[in-house]
């Protein structure tokens, strides 16, 4: 069974009777008639595996449950022009649904498919698009009462569901995910050793990009962040422009999306291939801080411990470092701490770098279960400031993995990037 009918029908078992509706994404203009890259939606990706626009996902679920895929017809003209298409007929044999039709047919066949069932699970309020169609079809359902049709009772969030399920991996999630950290990772370490005195931020992403598409990844999972020197400090800095400069480190925060999963990592490395002693200093307390949170990646743990593992060691170095006053206690009160760490410590991830998934449930933080991902992100930006001594200034560094949570120690998917400072030394200096 694939992967995508297994999720159906997991799907099906929990949600009730009831008729789920998921549209992939709509094609997106750049400019005049120019399009951004189709990026499917990944909730209609994860239920089907169809990877083309202008297609919907139609899940009768009860007596007679069945899936149906509407898609865009076969057209030489088109395919001559755009390539291939499926086509309903071949989707249904490559893809499995038990029914298939052109998208042009979907206001016409909804109205039916809605018709005496007693729940629509739909995604509302995500296109409003989509909202106007959906209503449609229930107004034109409705106007059969006469005839003795009833429309649906409630539209339920099909969402809440897949949401829970996206946040266990499966087999098949897992092996894509291993092999775009992997593959990630690869690109960090070929980043490392193009990076001298004098090159610039682009041509270092170039490297990574490079290195992710020569290896089958269709796209980074999000604008990557090539940031030198102060630029580090600049928490989503993506203009990538700058020169590198000797004596500066660089921070890079950049993954591939491999067959519809994102890998994030995020490495910070000296541009002349040396830490000096006070960056030395700081990159080791973020990697102790991170070593930290790893520990509580496990079961028994719930989602906030890792960062709050990771926000103990970052403040007790700004009390070492005298950029703050007090106590641990004191400063994590008061939120000093922010002023050098302001984000989280991590986050879900999958289909999305932001993956889906709830973090807190009934009010608590939710706990660690194996097959969830996320990552594990501690960092420490020092920006100008009268009251920072000025050897602090513009050290910005972060450095985040993926991590898997199993029934023993978190398996981490990342290590390919080098992460010590002598693995990260030693890799510069056997430059490519
Ligand atoms: N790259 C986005 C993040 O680290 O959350
Ligand atoms: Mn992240
Ligand atoms: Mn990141």
């Amino acid at each position: 069974m694939t992967p995508y009918r297994e999720r159906r029908e997991k799907l099906a078992q929990q949600m009730g009777a009831g008729v789920v509706v998921v549209p992939t994404a709509q094609e997106q203009l750049r400019n005049r008639d120019s399009h951004y890259p189709f990026r499917h939606d990944s909730y209609f990706y994860y239920l089907s595996g169809f990877p083309e626009p202008e297609a919907v996902l139609v899940m009768l679920v009860g007596e007679n449950t069945k899936t149906i895929l509407f898609c865009r017809e076969k057209n030489l003209e088109r395919e001559i022009w755009d390539g291939y298409r499926y086509g309903p007929d071949g989707a249904r044999e490559a893809f499995g649904f038990d029914e298939a039709y052109p998208i042009d047919a979907l206001d016409q066949m909804m109205p039916k498919l809605l018709a005496d069932q007693p729940s629509l699970f739909f995604d509302l309020g995500a296109d409003a698009s989509w909202d106007t169609r959906v209503v449609g079809w229930l107004n034109s359902v409705r106007n059969e009462a006469r005839n003795g049709v009833t429309a649906p009772g409630g539209i339920r969030d099909v969402r809440a569901l897949l949401d829970e399920m996206r946040l266990i991996k499966d087999a098949h999630e897992l092996d894509i995910m291993r092999r775009g950290g992997r593959l990630s990772g690869g690109a960090h370490q070929r980043a490392m050793q193009a990076t001298q005195p004098g090159r610039w931020e682009y041509e270092i992403e170039a490297e990574l990009l490079h290195e992710f598409r020569r290896h089958g990844a269709q796209y980074p999972a999000y604008t990557p962040i090539v940031a030198g020197g102060a630029n580090a400090c600049v928490l989503h800095y993506v203009s990538n422009n700058a020169q590198l400069k000797d004596g500066d480190l660089l921070l890079i925060d950049a993954g591939c999306e491999l067959d519809g999963y994102a890998a994030d990592i995020t490495r910070t490395f000296p541009v002349n291939g040396k830490f000096s002693a006070v960056q030395k200093d700081v990159y080791e307390l973020v990697l102790a801080a991170q070593a930290a949170a790893m520990t509580k990646v496990q079961v028994g743990c719930h989602w906030n411990e890792p960062h709050e593992a990771a926000l103990q060691v970052l403040v007790q170095g700004m009390l070492d470092f005298k950029l703050c006053a007090g106590s641990v206690d004191s400063v994590i009160e008061s939120g000093d701490y922010r002023r050098f760490y302001m984000h989280k410590t991590g986050h879900w991830l999958g289909m999305d770098v932001h993956d889906a998934g709830e973090y807190k449930r009934g009010g608590a933080w939710r706990q660690l279960m194996p097959g969830m991902m996320l990552t594990v992100e501690p960092g420490f930006y020092i920006r100008p400031d009268e009251k920072v001594p000025e050897r602090f200034w513009n050290i910005g560094i972060r450095i985040e993995d993926d991590v898997l949570v199993t029934d023993g120690a978190c398996e981490v998917l990342t290590n390919a990037a080098p992460r010590s400072v002598a693995e990260i030394e030693s890799c510069m200096k056997a430059k490519a």
